[in-house]
């Protein structure tokens, strides 16, 4: 049913030329979005997320996907998903392209590519960014070719699973968006974690290595190995894990994010997305316990009342 309503609107828009895509919920096949034109963005129909390119340094973009705001943003825009981090693209002459060949395409001026879906249909291809903040592209059939949630970052949206062999790296710092060493995935033991994956050592910080899995209400058996949370405010994974965020319901905006000092973070504000973002949850209670934070390039002088500067990261 979801697909015959998908395949009626497709049809319904593939009439109408599709030399602009500005400001659409959607980019037709052998289209594109420009770097160079600020409009060129991808909004979703209710105006709750917006994907284009995100400026993460002099001259350098990735394309990307953030919570819309009635005001600009610009780079202070809370960013949830992005395509190429580790290789962001020139101001002049980048751009993303859905081909006719139904690959979605990130070009750099060159063009070099930067980065791709690696998908072909021999339908008709169409990229949709949904409300719940999922970019998904879908061939004439309404079958899911690619979507941004299958490839999540550093942030988890509501209903959005994390299953096994995938993982959330959280950015080097917060004006750094590159690949980080921090990490949340699933062990194979099934169990939840995150890790320290750095240069010179590794090591599991959540949860607690001193206490063995049962100790810490883990289970190992369930090798299902899906976590998520939902729009009211319930986090479960497949090891047993689960938490409750401090507020209710579904008219708070929420992201799970795993932050650039290694903390996991449930963030919610209130709809309509004015405000600021609260932490609803904190993975760490005792930050210093968090590896890498207290060794050298620390963060880590804290004192106790410190803590409290936690809820600006963000
Ligand atoms: C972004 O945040 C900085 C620091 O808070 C502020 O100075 C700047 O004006 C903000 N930019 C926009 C576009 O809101
Ligand atoms: C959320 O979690 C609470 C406490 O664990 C539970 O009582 C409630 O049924 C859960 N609600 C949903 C919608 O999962
Ligand atoms: C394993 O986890 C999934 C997802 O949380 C759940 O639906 C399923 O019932 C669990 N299976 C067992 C055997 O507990």
């Amino acid at each position: 049913m979801a697909a015959l309503l998908f395949l009626l609107l497709l049809l319904s828009t593939l009439s109408s030329p599709c030399s602009s895509s500005a400001s659409s919920d959607s980019l037709s096949m052998d289209s594109s979005l420009s770097v160079e034109n600020t409009d060129d963005l991808l909004t979703s129909p209710g105006g709750v997320f917006s994907a284009g390119f995100f400026p993460v340094g002099d001259n350098a973009y990735v394309f990307s996907i953030w919570f819309s705001s009635e005001a600009l943003c610009g780079s202070n825009c809370t960013v949830v998903w992005m395509a190429n981090r580790d290789q962001p693209v020139n101001g002049k002459g980048s751009k993303l392209s859905l081909l006719k060949s139904g690959n979605l395409v990130l070009t750099d001026a060159g063009p070099i590519t930067a980065w791709s879906t690696n998908t072909v249909t021999r339908s008709s291809a169409k990229l949709y960014l949904h409300d719940n903040g999922n970019l998904a592209l879908y061939d004439m059939e309404g079958e899911v070719l690619w979507q941004s949630f299958d490839f999540p970052t550093d942030t988890l949206l509501p209903e959005q699973p994390l299953f096994k062999d995938m993982q959330l790296v959280s950015s080097t710092s917060k004006t750094y968006y590159s690949s980080g060493f921090y990490k949340l995935y699933f062990d194979t033991d099934n169990v939840l974690r995150l890790l320290y994956d750095g240069p010179e050592a590794s090591s599991i910080y959540w949860p607690d290595p001193e206490f063995m899995s049962w100790e810490a209400g883990r289970s190992t058996f369930n090798s299902t190995r899906v976590a998520f949370f939902n729009s009211l405010r319930n986090f479960s994974s497949s090891d047993g894990f689960t938490f409750t965020a401090a507020d209710y319901g579904d008219r708070w905006q929420r992201r799970l994010k795993l932050d650039v000092d290694g903390n996991l973070r449930l963030y919610s504000r209130g709809d309509g997305g004015g405000g600021t973002w609260v932490v609803s949850w904190q993975a760490m209670t005792q930050t210093c316990r968090i590896h890498g934070v207290c060794g050298p390039s620390s963060l880590c002088n804290y004192d106790p009342g410190s803590e409290v500067r936690l809820s600006s990261f963000n």
